[in-house]
């Protein structure tokens, strides 16, 4: 037997094919980088995406999507998607749970920023928190860390220090990624008050996360409050690259709890570890709509071509790797 076999159900869906569909959201989408229009942005990307996963054999079931039903038209939470439910309105093919963002930064994308990426991550059925579209108080870091280094329950200052002694600095030798909010503004505070370095992010948490795991960004820590499906993806970024993030849900009003209860979320004030967001093998991809820390952006040359760079890992081998595309204008006009 190959020493590269695997059991998971997710060999029968080509790692490769998830990259087909973020770079089919990231092309459709970059028409509207920096025209100022969020709403088509994000719409081009969903379509494009859900017609890739509409290719796919697989019995796939949005957890993460674009919100409830009522509220998103297409690969809303609970919607079912592959060539099966396209043709038939069955599913065929291994049942996969799939969280999405087609694109991860609309804002940004409108306005021609830095870090926006279209995104998805699979995993075999029940391997995904199903998070409702609420915020989620997040604490990240890359590997390479004794377990436990960070720890949600505790103050930013406790968690500046003990990731400082880890790696064997003082705290304001950190950098520290934020996202750049007016309610981030307490936590800005007590981090200037350390002397870290913060780098405040307009946008694109999942981005911000992921950057905690490369080195090259200089990036050690993430802190902060974002979307909390962000945080799913996120997780299931870093349980395919290594590091440690903790989540936990964040919730405005009665409403908001009860979307969460509805999606049988029973303790509220759970502190999720990396595993509890996202468990077993996962496939994680994204392919650059703008460029960024991760990823480089879409591009159109003047040979007609478009290129791509995306990402594809997997928990269960570790591997990771980057697909540079190219591609005919034409046949995504
Ligand atoms: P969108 O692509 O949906 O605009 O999300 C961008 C984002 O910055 C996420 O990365 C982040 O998790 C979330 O928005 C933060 O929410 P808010 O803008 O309400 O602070």
């Amino acid at each position: 037997m190959s020493s590269i076999a695997s059991s998971s159900i997710l060999d029968r869906v080509l790692v490769l094919e998830m990259v087909r569909v973020t770079e089919n959201a990231a092309i459709a989408c970059s028409k509207l980088i920096g025209r100022g229009d969020e709403k088509a942005a994000d719409a081009a990307a969903v379509e494009a995406m859900r017609d890739a996963l509409n290719q796919l054999d697989f019995d796939g079931t949005v957890v993460i999507g674009e919100g409830e039903r009522d509220e998103a038209p297409m690969l809303f939470i609970g919607e079912k998607v592959g060539r099966g439910h396209l043709e038939t309105g069955v599913g065929t093919g291994p049942r996969i749970d799939i969280a999405l963002d087609p694109l991860e930064g609309t804002t940004i994308t409108a306005k021609a920023g830095p870090n926006a990426l279209a995104v998805l991550a699979i995993a075999e059925e029940g391997g995904l928190l199903n998070a409702p579209d609420t915020y989620m108080d997040k604490i990240a870091v890359g590997p390479g860390y004794p377990a436990g280094v960070i720890d949600l329950r505790k103050s930013a200052t406790e968690n500046v220090r003990s990731v400082a002694a880890a790696k064997g600095v003082e705290p304001h030798e950190l950098m520290v990624c934020v996202l750049d909010r007016p309610r981030h503004e307490a936590l800005i505070a007590e981090l200037r008050g350390l002397g870290c370095g913060i780098m405040l992010i307009p946008d694109g948490d999942v981005a911000g996360v992921i950057a905690t795991t490369n080195p090259d960004t200089g990036i050690d820590l993430y802190i902060g409050s974002g979307g909390a499906p962000e945080g799913v993806l996120a997780a299931a970024a870093l349980r395919c690259v290594g590091g440690q993030m903790q989540g936990k849900l964040v919730f405005r009003n009665e409403d908001e709890k009860g979307r969460a209860r509805r999606w049988g979320i029973k303790d509220l004030d759970r502190v999720y570890n990396l595993e509890d967001l996202a468990s077993g093998d996962v496939i994680f991809a994204a392919t650059g709509v703008t460029d960024g820390s991760l990823l480089k952006g879409v591009k159109r040359r003047r040979d007609g071509v478009i290129t791509t760079q995306s990402v594809v890992m997997r928990a269960s081998s570790g591997t990771i790797r980057w697909v540079d595309g190219e591609h005919r204008a034409h046949r995504h006009a």
